[in-house]
């Protein structure tokens, strides 16, 4: 009866008000914004306009190259080859598409069955509804730079031979990961990290559309802790949001959320090093690190600080910026944070000195001329 009011039909049978239920609550059930506004369609695709261009030649009839995806995280590779899939197979989506990602087993034993299996079926080029489609289908080879060697080796004769019949897309973040053979088989294009002004339209939008509420200069340090990584800001509208629900994000609550070392710290760090006192350096570093900023953060805005530094030579640039890399290499190895963030600071404090004793000297001379 119930169900009747609701929906003025008799006889929906058991299943009836369950799944309208099921869909209600599939409705209100939370998704992470970065799959909510994940492209539908290629033309929503934002900044990658020669890929952009090339898929919507092949979603109106056009052939389709082997392709090679790869750039920064969160730029758009997967979302890009996703909708372009759906746009051209539609509902049989399903049945043309083999996407497979670092989550799944792709060692050669995989590549040699089961890619090679799909590869080899023959399709048509009508689909079920007799409309027309193309008459190959779509392998995707997600975040292919973890396969290994072996397993990419045994993918070039299946890309030559199934060519008639399968399209081979490659996504990775590191190509130089991929071997040559594979790469010359593909078509490659760079996804760029994504500009501010598109990065700042869609936050807009997205703000926007979920009626986020948020102070001045809150886009642009979304932008600036972002990297041009879309995926990175939305997650962190999304968390700033859930902080302060009915309140006004501000500009502090995205540096809470992404461990940015606020600027008074980094000034307090580049004046420490002034002072030539290994013992004040290894204090402020111990408070430094007892706050819980993360090693490989601070190394980061380091090195933006000396690049952008006016008073420092490139000399002196240039060998902190190997010491960063030094340290940053022993960090991924597993070396203790509070040790690589000293010893970097050290070099720091080394060139700093110098170049504010010689900075004394060129003075003290000028006043003597
Ligand atoms: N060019 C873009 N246009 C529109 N939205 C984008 C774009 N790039 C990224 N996004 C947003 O970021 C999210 C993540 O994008 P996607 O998964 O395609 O990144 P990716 O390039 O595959 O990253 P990764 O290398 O980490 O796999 C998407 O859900 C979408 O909301
Ligand atoms: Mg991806």
């Amino acid at each position: 009866m119930h169900a009747f009011l609701k929906t003025g039909k008799l006889g929906a049978g058991p299943a009836g008000p369950g799944t309208s239920k099921e869909k209600e609550a599939k409705k209100k059930a939370p998704t992470p914004w970065v799959e909510k506004y994940r492209p539908k369609s290629v033309d929503d695709v934002a900044y990658q306009d020669e890929v952009v261009a090339v898929l919507k030649k092949t979603i109106l009839g056009g052939d389709l190259p082997n392709l090679l995806f790869y750039g920064p995280p969160g730029t758009g590779k997967t979302s890009t080859i996703l909708a372009a899939s759906r746009q051209i197979f539609g509902d049989i989506f399903r049945q043309r598409v083999l996407e497979l990602n670092a989550s799944d087993e792709r060692g050669i034993q995989v590549v040699r069955e089961k890619v090679k299996n799909f590869a080899q079926t023959t399709v048509s080029n009508t689909r079920p509804d007799g409309k027309p489609c193309p008459p190959y289908k779509i392998i995707i080879l997600d975040e292919a730079d973890s396969m290994t060697s072996a397993a990419q080796a045994a993918l070039r004769r299946t890309m030559e031979k199934q060519s008639r019949t399968t399209r081979f897309c490659l996504i990775c973040n590191y190509v130089s990961r991929i071997i040559e053979p594979l790469t010359s088989r593909c078509s490659k294009f760079r996804f760029k990290p994504l500009a501010s002004g598109i990065l700042q339209k869609r936050l807009g939008y997205i703000a926007q559309e979920e009626g986020v509420d948020y102070d001045d200069g809150v886009l642009q340090s979304l932008i600036d802790t972002s990297e041009g990584d879309l995926r990175r800001a939305i997650t962190t509208l999304q968390s700033a949001s859930r902080l302060r629900v009915g309140e006004s994000i501000t500009c502090n609550d995205i540096y809470e959320i992404t461990g940015v070392v606020p600027d008074t710290w980094m000034a307090g760090l580049l004046e420490v090093c002034t002072t030539d006192s290994y013992q004040k350096l290894h204090d402020y570093l111990s408070t430094l690190v007892a706050e819980g900023f993360s090693a490989s953060q601070l190394m980061n805005q380091i090195h933006d600080a000396v690049v952008g530094h006016d008073r420092l030579s490139d000399s002196s640039k240039s060998a902190i910026c190997e010491r960063i890399a030094m340290c940053d290499n022993r960090l991924v190895d597993g070396g203790d944070e509070f040790l690589q963030v000293l010893d970097l600071c050290c070099v720091l404090m080394k060139e700093l000195c110098q170049t504010h004793n010689s900075t004394c000297l060129d003075n003290q001379d000028q006043f003597h001329l």
